[in-house]
């Protein structure tokens, strides 16, 4: 045993208590040598913490989440965070967090890398399905209840991704900047509960910089609040692959770097540590945690394969269908919903990615099921023999654009050996078109990645009207023309594909500019353009639209268009919304429904259809829920955890978004979602909290009762309507007069209860004094205001009929 080891231990018997956790973690951590320790902090195979039979610590196996335990082959795929947070039910998320333990165990797996509390601020964060909405508060309750069931089957959490992790487009360079007071108030919350309230076993870094610094090796973030703010003792690790310095990493409470050692390694490492000229205890302390929580959870003690618990395990099933059951969220129903068995004979389905199923967004959370089912399938299995369901896939044909060659004289491309079309270049040729996907290097002189080309020309329209011009690319890419720039994605990014729509005149000649970058990944370029009318014309079966009794109508996102690693549009893409279009004009019984993780824009087409359902990412059993709310089996009770504006414009969600030179500015500072949109007074199209039912509720006989440091709110609901139905209740709070800027409201406290008709309910939530603090940054420290505190009581962050005041003292 080396003298440092020696004097480790004899401080940790003065200073640490009798518990036989950390009893063990000292005497595992004495028989260590500096070689062994350095072993345990780096990850292996991309998904194990390396074991050390030696000295007892077995091997450690972590599966990604949070759609379901999805590394290790296929498992359940239950509805993602976004749709869980929509169910506010906090009951079913700890029953979700059981049921994912349980299938942990049935895979071996020590280590759950989830839940994504990241909150969508923005809409266009493709992993916003991840997560659990715009709301700290609603997010906090929800993660805490899926750690502590996670947690009670024996399996460790990893609350993700910390902190301010807001985007996915260049995630490893940009930097949030985000002020201290929006951080605690605002970003840092549901990471803060998790750790003092759901006693979360792991925490990952973001890929991102926060103001300037790695979130991997950010001092104050992870040993100033995480570790010492909060008392965090467990696991911090690191996104994987982003750790970006041995110094910084090891220095500033990065514990596990993932998935492998690449800087802190025993080169980096070892030989100062030998020597002393590197402070051994920040490796004590790593190599703490990480026993710590082996030691806790019993991992030396006995395997964590469970193989009574089937894989395929019909009770995780069920707990998949009951969340997509509360968390589809009906937005819109002039009365064409539920549909009657008895009036509907023929129910049409149209869209893209309706078979075999669209269920999740995708990346690293995508879980692959045993079996899941198809929206026609599903309303067959419902419906019942007496109602006739077609299905048309009708998908948009905007790949065959870029077969577009119609250009004067070809394109004069010029490849330069650079990303930054610098200097001369290094090659000029002539290209029909531009529908490249290299897979060696473009030309003579040039890499296959790290090069530039632009190509310019000119083309004539063939016909008067709206074209839609799209560009697929891996990276970077940009379209001028008539000299106007009209696309701008100048950024390292997976394939994605932009559109947008100019009206062309017949004849007329347009001048054109493409630049396109190739940096890292695949070498994707493709453009062209064509009439929009051309986009879905031959699809659309005409007839079987008028005559259907309803036509439900798939759009939105899937797993290659909203993922980890790609931001995705604020609207669906172009011929989807065609599409709605197009089936409002010919039939009044359009029942749209929408799979996004956040808001989509809405305008001009929701005016036209009949009902609209926000579905999320429903997983395996999604679409026999949505079935079942279609003919209304379930009477719908999911509430929205976004905002959805009219428009982006005039909302602040266009200056938020995209980050400007690696910057993303948290200008909006704690007014992001609905509380932006009631400090500044706009209407949302469907405001956070709402949902709709197929009964009513009326609310009253609020009653405020001053508790020790806190209040309690009382209020009645009652079902006024004549099937019975969940309610949330929701209780907002905010300050008339504040010394600091605050918002007009937020949500404090919320509960689910089920109504039969003509029944009422009394719900008591409990308000603390604390919850109403504000972050005092020259204090360093909560502060509670005496004050009016307006309290109130509804259904929906805008539908609020019960209010009181509360007299802070
Ligand atoms: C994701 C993490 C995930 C990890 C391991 C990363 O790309 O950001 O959320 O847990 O991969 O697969």
């Amino acid at each position: 045993m080396s003298l440092i080891s020696l004097a480790l231990l004899g401080a940790s018997i003065l200073s640490a208590p009798l518990d036989p956790v950390e009893t063990h973690v000292e005497a595992t951590l004495a028989k260590m040598t500096l070689k062994e320790k350095i072993t345990l902090i780096g990850g292996d195979r991309s998904m194990f913490i390396r074991p050390n039979l030696r000295v007892g610590i077995p091997e450690i196996k972590m599966s990604d989440g949070p759609v379901g335990v999805r590394t290790w082959g296929p498992s359940t795929a239950y509805p993602a965070g976004i749709v869980l947070a929509a169910a506010f039910d906090p009951s079913l998320s700890q029953r979700f967090g059981e049921s994912i333990g349980r299938d942990a165990k049935a895979r071996g797996v020590h280590i759950w890398l989830a839940p994504g509390v990241n909150l969508a601020r923005v809409p266009q964060n493709g992993r916003n399905f991840e997560y659990q909405g715009e709301d700290p508060y609603l997010t906090s309750r929800g993660a805490v209840a899926v750690i502590k069931g996670v947690q009670s089957q024996g399996v460790v959490a990893t609350v993700k991704h910390f902190a301010a992790n807001d985007h996915e487009n260049d995630r490893n360079m940009d930097s949030s900047e985000v002020d201290e007071r929006t951080l605690r108030e605002i970003y840092l919350r549901p990471f803060e509960a998790a750790v003092k309230e759901g006693h979360v076993g792991a925490v990952m870094s973001g890929y991102n910089k926060l103001n300037g610094t790695y979130a991997s090796e950010h001092q104050w973030l992870v040993q100033g609040v995480l570790k010492g703010d909060w008392g965090f003792d467990g696991i911090y690790m690191s996104d994987w692959g982003a750790a970006h310095s041995s110094r910084g990493t090891y220095l500033h409470g990065l514990d596990l770097e993932m998935p492998s050692p690449d800087f802190m390694n025993e080169k980096s490492l070892l030989q100062e540590l030998d020597k002393g000229q590197l402070d051994p205890k920040p490796l004590d302390d790593k190599v703490r945690r990480i026993l710590r929580i082996i030691y806790r959870f019993g991992f030396d003690k006995k395997p964590q394969l469970d193989p009574t618990i089937p894989k395929d395990d019909p009770a995780s099933d069920r707990v998949a269908l009951a969340i997509a059951r509360e968390g589809t969220v009906l937005l819109k129903n002039d009365g064409i919903l539920p549909l009657r068995r008895d009036r509907v004979r023929n129910v049409l389905v149209l869209g893209p990615d309706v078979v075999p199923a669209n269920i999740s967004g995708g990346g690293s959370s995508y879980t692959d099921p045993f079996h899941k089912i198809s929206i026609p399938d599903a309303i067959k299995k419902i419906a019942g023999s007496g109602v006739e369901v077609n299905f048309r896939p009708v998908i948009g044909k905007i790949n065959e654009a870029f077969a577009f060659t119609g250009y004067e004289g070809g394109l004069k491309g010029e490849y330069f050996a650079n990303k930054t079309l610098s200097g001369t270049p290094t090659l000029v040729r002539k290209d029909a078109g531009i529908d490249f996907n290299w897979h060696v290097a473009p030309g003579k002189g040039l890499a296959q990645t790290d090069f530039s080309v632009r190509w310019t020309g000119s083309f004539r329209a063939k016909s008067d009207g709206a074209y839609v011009f799209a560009a697929r690319t891996d990276d970077g890419v940009r379209v001028y023309v008539d000299g106007k720039l009209m696309l701008d994605r100048w950024i390292d990014r997976g394939a994605a594909t932009d559109t947008f729509q100019l009206n062309l005149k017949k004849g007329q000649s347009y001048a054109l500019k493409v630049e396109y970058y190739q940096g890292m990944g695949d070498a994707i370029a493709q453009f062209g353009l064509m009439p929009v009318e051309e986009l879905l014309s031959n699809t659309l079966p005409t007839d079987l639209v008028r005559s259907a009794d309803a036509v439900v109508v798939s759009v939105g996102f899937n797993s290659d268009t909203e993922s980890e690693g790609q931001d995705r549009p604020f609207e669906i893409p172009m011929e989807q919304r065609l599409m709605i279009e197009r089936v409002t004009k010919l039939s009044k019984r359009c029942i749209v429904v929408n799979h996004s993780g956040a808001a989509i824009g809405t305008t001009p087409w929701i005016d036209g259809t009949a009902a609209f359902i926000q579905a999320g990412y429903p997983g395996q059993n999604g679409n026999q829920a949505l079935a079942e709310i279609l003919f209304g089996d379930v009477n719908p009770s999911g509430k929205s955890p976004v905002t959805f504006p009219k428009a982006l414009l005039g909302t602040y969600y266009a200056t938020a978004y995209p980050p400007v030179k690696g910057k993303m500015f948290y200008r909006e500072g704690l007014f992001m979602g609905y509380r932006w949109f009631d400090k500044n007074n706009v209407a949302p199209r469907f405001p956070f909290g709402f949902g709709l039912s197929y009964t009513k509720f009326r609310f009253g006989g609020l009653k405020l009762h001053p508790i020790v440091n806190g209040l309690e709110v009382e209020a009645t609901v009652t079902n006024t309507g004549s099937v019975k139905g969940d309610e949330v209740v929701q209780l907002y709070a905010g300050y008339a007069q504040s010394s600091v800027p605050r918002a007009v409201r937020e949500l404090k406290g919320f509960q689910r209860v089920s109504l039969a008709p003509g029944q009422s309910k009394t719900v008591h939530l409990a308000l603390d004094r604390n919850a109403v603090a504000f972050y005092d940054v020259a204090k360093h420290g909560w502060v509670v205001e005496a004050g009016d505190v307006t309290v109130w009581v509804g259904d929906s962050s805008r539908d609020l009929p019960l209010k009181g005041i509360w007299s802070l003292r």
